[in-house]
């Protein structure tokens, strides 16, 4: 199989929000702090109705009737999450049961799980299914999401949830670049949830940025070397274009908040200063170069604001289009950095502009396992599968995001956010939450019975 990539996609958007302004005040923290200093604007929050598996179920129904793909045409679902609701039975076996009552049990595949990684495994283990020996032919599908609750202080504000669905084959409008792809893998404490019965993590919140911006630099550094040798190793010329931020249309980050990424842009921008790349204007190699390395230059700040301000329309262009579901939903852990993708490829107004360029990616997952890759727009010929389409349902998710969701107040919020805590695994359980805000077509949590088993419906 050729040009094997994303076809089409269905993103989740949850039906409650707070406004971060209105947080600001409640938490009294001082005013600025969500809206400017973490650079969002809105959290979405899951009512008692929804639950992880609600969420998958819907973006994965609405996938195949969106694009007419019978679920007998599919061979392999990975789900990508760290929302758990049991540690023994995936969530893939949840949603298998929109396979089997339509005749098909043959679909491999299970959960991925590591932090905000798991969506990042699950399609790469779909990739390299469909490139091995033991593909059949048919379509693979990834299913990502998460309900990203933090306990009551400074991590709450950058919490949020959503979920998505791909599909994944041959002749696709968005191509997974060949070689391109490079790893940073570690054992640390920044993340994790030990309490089993509790939805929130343990985090080190700085630890946790640390880590991130250095498993950055190590994935930013080894896929250039990658990318710059599959270059080469394809290209009969002797000089090739170095591979540097001018290289790639958008770049996009799995973004815990929106301020981080503008951070992350600036951090690569210093990378490409000290490799000396040619783009780089000179007075800035000259202040520069030689006189910092990444390791000192990690908590300069005053470096980091003259950084952010030199590599400001690098940002606005390629990185910004891409954070308008983050900046008003949150942290999405699993398929955060797939919003992204999608939000930037719907915002750009000329596709064929787009044909042939790369889109940078970067991954993240606490704990901790990163990777970058790239991805190739393409104009596809005999498909139905297009980038026009991708748009287009990406757009109808944007209508949903800025015209359906219903305010909450902060205090119900916390309210809400008592009760997922202390109801979360108890059993028999059936939501209670007011039903109006329910969406027609979205799978909903109808109950739990007295042996932990969850049931759905239609709304
Ligand atoms: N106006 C403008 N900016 C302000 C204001 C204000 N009134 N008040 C504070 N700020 C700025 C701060 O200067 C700071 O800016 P800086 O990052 O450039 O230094 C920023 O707002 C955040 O303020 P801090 O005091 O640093 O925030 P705090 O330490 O309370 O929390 C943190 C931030 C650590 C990110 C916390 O929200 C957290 O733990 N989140 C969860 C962990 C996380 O998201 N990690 C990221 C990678 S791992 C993952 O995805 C889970």
């Amino acid at each position: 199989p050729t040009s094997v990539g994303i076809l089409a996609c269905e993103l989740y958007i949850p039906s409650l929000y707070v406004e971060q302004s209105s947080l600001e005040t409640y938490d009294n923290v001082s005013k600025g702090k969500y809206t400017i200093g973490l650079g969002q604007q809105r959290i979405a929050i899951c009512s008692d109705h929804e639950d992880i598996c609600s969420l998958c179920l819907t973006v994965l129904s609405r996938l195949l009737d969106q694009t007419g793909v019978h679920p007998q045409q599919i061979g392999r679902l990975d789900v990508g999450t760290e929302t758990l609701v049991d540690k023994a039975k995936s969530i893939k076996t949840v949603l298998m049961q929109l396979f089997a009552e339509n005749g098909n049990t043959a679909v491999e595949g299970v959960d991925n799980v590591n932090a905000c990684y798991g969506g990042t495994a699950a399609i790469f283990n779909a990739i390299h299914w469909i490139e091995s020996s033991y593909w059949d032919g048919r379509y693979a599908i990834v299913v990502m999401g998460d309900i990203a609750v933090y306990a009551k202080g400074n991590a709450r504000p950058t919490g949020g949830a959503g979920a998505c669905a791909l599909l994944i084959g041959p002749n696709a409008p968005i191509v997974f670049e060949p070689g391109c792809r490079s790893t940073y893998m570690k054992h640390v404490y920044d993340f994790y949830k030990p309490n089993l019965s509790s939805p929130y993590p343990v985090v080190d919140g700085q630890l946790s940025v640390q880590c991130y911006t250095s498993a950055l630099d190590a994935c930013y550094t080894q896929y250039c070397t990658k990318a710059q040798m599959n270059n080469e190793s394809h290209s009969n010329q002797s000089s090739v274009n170095e591979v540097n931020l001018s290289t790639f249309a958008g770049i996009v980050f799995h973004t815990p908040y929106v301020k981080l990424t503008q951070k992350s842009l600036s951090r690569l921008y210093l990378n490409d200063i000290i490799r000396g790349c040619s783009y780089i204007p000179s007075p800035l190699v000259e202040k520069y170069k030689g006189k910092i390395d990444l390791d000192s230059s990690m908590n300069d700040k005053e470096l980091e604001r003259d950084l952010i301000e030199k590599s400001r329309e690098v940002y606005e262009q390629k990185t910004l289009p891409g954070l308008y579901f983050s900046q008003n939903m949150g942290n999405m852990y699993t398929p955060s950095v797939y919003y992204s993708l999608f939000s930037f490829l719907s915002s750009q107004t000329n596709d064929e502009q787009l044909y042939g360029r790369r889109i940078l990616l970067f991954s993240y997952g606490s704990g901790l396992a990163s990777s970058m890759y790239s991805m190739i727009c393409r104009k596809v010929h005999d498909s139905r599968f297009t980038l026009a389409q991708i748009q287009k349902s990406v757009k109808q998710a944007r209508h949903i995001l800025d015209n359906e969701r219903t305010e909450l107040e902060p205090d119900l919020m916390d309210k809400l956010l008592l009760e997922r805590e202390e109801k979360d695994h108890k059993a028999p359980f059936t939501p209670t939450q007011p039903s109006e805000v329910l969406k027609s077509d979205n799978m909903y949590l109808q109950s739990v019975d007295k042996n932990y088993r969850r049931f759905y419906e239609k709304f």
